[in-house]
């Protein structure tokens, strides 16, 4: 049974994440892979879920896309209502809707592509995905896309961080099922897959396309460094976009963007 343990950070979700410098540039590193699959001028219908707070969803609306997002977190997804956008010609429509209802909710309808963006789907165990792939088959139009960035299996910067501080448990966090903390007593199983194995999980889908996505960009939790070390973000910027398109680094980097096209 999938739960929402994010109603629990919801409200300091953007403080935390979105609009910190770290959460900026690795969304940025997404939205610049994204763009190659919107750049034909023809609006596509998409299906965001684990939507989180909207950031994605009203960017992919301010290009003329029709977007319908949706999470398991009703707080999530009332800290995206919140944030609609007058000037906006097409607001996304928002919806509660967890994984395992995706099927039922949009029985019949079919969608350009499906977008999960920041480790939504790391908080499914396999047998899961396993069902989603099924579920994505049919929600997607003919050569519809499945995108995802979901979090490196082997991250180096993470390791070092814990190896150094001392902590080799954490250091292996992503080897096995981590139970993240949210606090107020909510803990989220995280699972990680490697590209490989991700590929094999959706096996009714091509993999097109894989990139690191934080590769030099730290895992978020190193904030307050690149916060007393102002000078460490441009290098940083710079690294990840040399670093940003080498395929094989993928599984090191904090996140991997993985595009799919419907066999
Ligand atoms: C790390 S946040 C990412 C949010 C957003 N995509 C972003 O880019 O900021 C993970 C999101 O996955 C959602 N989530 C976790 N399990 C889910 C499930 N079973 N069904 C739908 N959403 C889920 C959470 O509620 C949370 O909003």
């Amino acid at each position: 049974m999938q739960q929402a343990h994010f109603n629990a950070i919801a409200q300091t979700y953007d403080t935390d994440f979105s609009f910190s410098k770290i959460g900026r540039m690795q969304r940025k590193r997404v939205w610049r892979n994204l763009m190659p699959y919107l750049k034909d001028n023809k609006p596509k219908s998409i299906l965001e879920i684990n939507c989180g707070t909207g950031v994605d969803a009203y960017w992919l609306s301010k290009q003329g896309n029709q977007v319908i997002a949706t999470d398991i977190s009703a707080n999530m997804i009332a800290c995206a209502e919140n944030k609609k956008q007058p000037e906006l010609k097409q607001q996304p429509d928002f919806m509660v809707c967890g994984f395992d209802d995706l099927a039922n909710q949009f029985k019949g309808k079919t969608f350009d592509v499906i977008f999960s963006n920041f480790a939504g789907l790391n908080c499914v165990d396999e047998a899961g995905l396993k069902k989603l792939n099924h579920d994505f088959v049919s929600l997607l139009k003919p050569n519809g896309q499945l995108i995802m960035v979901l979090l490196g299996k082997h991250c180096w910067m993470e390791q070092l961080y814990f190896w150094a501080k001392g902590l080799p448990d954490k250091a292996k966090r992503r080897q096995s099922v981590d139970m993240v903390e949210l606090g107020k007593g909510h803990t989220q199983p995280t699972y990680c897959y490697s590209v490989h194995e991700t590929a094999q999980l959706f096996s009714s889908f091509q993999l097109t396309t894989y990139k690191p996505v934080g590769i030099a960009i730290p895992p978020s939790y190193l904030e307050p460094i690149i916060k007393k070390f102002p000078f460490l973000t441009p290098i940083v910027q710079l690294a990840e976009y040399c670093l940003g398109n080498i395929s094989f680094l993928s599984d090191y980097a904090d996140h991997t963007f993985l595009a799919f096209r419907k066999k």
